[in-house]
């Protein structure tokens, strides 16, 4: 690709059309492809589904596969950062919990960032990496009134220390552990152009440090168009299993679909901006509950969904991709496990998130245009009477 290959031409009706497609950097983790869904480096998702969270994390911060030597100090030295400071979860135990959880989610990014961050952004993505399952478990247990937060074990592992600092009433860690894995790795990384991780690093392009940029990005993950998304939905099917019941059958659910579609109901969990197919993530998550929770009302009712809204909006040639995303099935398999608080869905992919945005900005920072970094994001607006528009 030469220096001067046109890549993308912004006609007039390309405006206020939320720079969907706009090519604007490289992103050096992973992309989406329409039709094959996402790629950590040059894997398909679906391939590291049942790997570690830490060689997936590895994978991801290194661009390459590590050895079990590499892995193994790797996690040692997150495992040395991963306990928050005791004033910083005291801090957050004094805060209000009133209000959506993802409120106090990011509000804990800046008070870790007040205790610890320097404007180092290798330092800060490695600290962030390994403090954000207790940071989001004291975010969690506060909230939901679950009790002091244990420290962190992170010899345990990523997600089962994660699992046994919140303090869920009556929780199995088995159950809970295997889905958190699951959840986690499918929500590291989704290429560089999704909201959150463009506002993160636009605010780093700043110079805001790790711990600001990555309180914003979590601001723009906490909407309903994009991380809260797996929380409606779950609610959705909540809805729609206690309308037709566990046992429905296939005619009523995609009569239910119809009637909703008719009386300008929404549907949820369906189509996505850049994919085409099925998401792979969620054939993952399809196929896990099939496997582990093939009689659990919502999961029969999830499955349902996913065939006759595949079919009826397939109908409807102006929907670009009537197929199910991600979130459509991720609150039924966290449901299932034992984890049906969807609340702190959003927490739980911003857990996630973290990894792929962090370092993102360690690339932006301190790699990309060999090594000076990125300019400030400073895109152009056209002037425009009110009355013109
Ligand atoms: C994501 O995982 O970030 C979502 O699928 C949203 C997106 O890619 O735009």
């Amino acid at each position: 690709m030469s220096d001067e290959e046109v890549l993308f031409q912004i006609t007039k009706d390309k405006l206020e059309t939320g720079l969907r497609g706009f090519p604007i950097g490289y992103c050096t983790t992973s992309f989406v492809d329409p039709q094959k869904g996402l790629f950590y480096i040059d894997k398909p998702v679906a391939e590291l589904a049942y790997w570690k969270p830490i060689q997936v994390i590895y994978l991801l911060y290194h661009g390459k596969e590590g050895t079990p030597q590499q892995i193994e100090e790797f996690n040692k030295d997150l495992a040395q950062r991963a306990c928050c400071p005791k004033e910083v979860i005291a801090a957050i135990e004094r805060l209000p919990r009133q209000g959506h959880p993802m409120k106090l989610f990011s509000i804990s990014l800046l008070i870790l960032g007040m205790f610890e961050a320097t404007g180092n952004y290798q330092q800060g993505c490695l600290n962030l990496i390994a403090k954000i399952p207790h940071l989001s478990a004291a975010v969690i247990n506060h909230h939901a009134g679950w009790g002091i937060t244990p420290d962190p074990q992170p010899e345990l592992g990523y997600m089962e220390s994660f699992a046994r600092m919140l303090n869920v009433p009556g929780a199995d860690f088995y159950e809970l552990t295997r889905a958190f894995n699951l959840f986690n790795i499918l929500h590291f990384d989704h290429g560089g152009g999704n909201l959150s991780t463009f506002v993160g690093k636009a605010v780093a392009s700043g110079l805001e440090d790790m711990y600001g940029s990555l309180c914003s990005a979590m601001c723009a993950l906490a909407g309903p168009r994009h991380g809260k998304a797996n929380q409606d939905c779950l609610e959705f099917v909540r809805e729609v299993l206690e309308e037709v019941g566990e046992n429905a059958t296939t005619a009523q659910v995609e009569a239910l679909i119809r009637h909703r579609l008719a009386n300008n109901q929404l549907v949820f969990g369906f189509g996505h901006a850049v994919l085409r197919v099925e998401d792979p993530r969620a054939t993952v998550e399809y196929d896990f509950i099939k496997k582990h929770y093939p009689n659990h009302p919502l999961v029969k009712i999830a499955l349902l969904l996913r065939t006759e809204g595949t079919k009826v909006l397939s109908e409807n040639p102006k929907i670009a991709d009537p197929h199910p995303n991600v979130d459509g099935v991720s609150g039924t398999m966290l449901t299932a496990a034992g984890f049906g608080y969807p609340e702190y869905y959003t927490v739980l992919f911003g857990l996630a998130r973290i990894v792929g945005i962090s370092i993102q900005i360690v690339y932006e920072r301190s790699q990309a245009r060999g090594g000076k970094g990125t300019p400030i994001v400073r895109p152009k607006y056209l002037f425009k009477k009110r009355e013109e528009i």
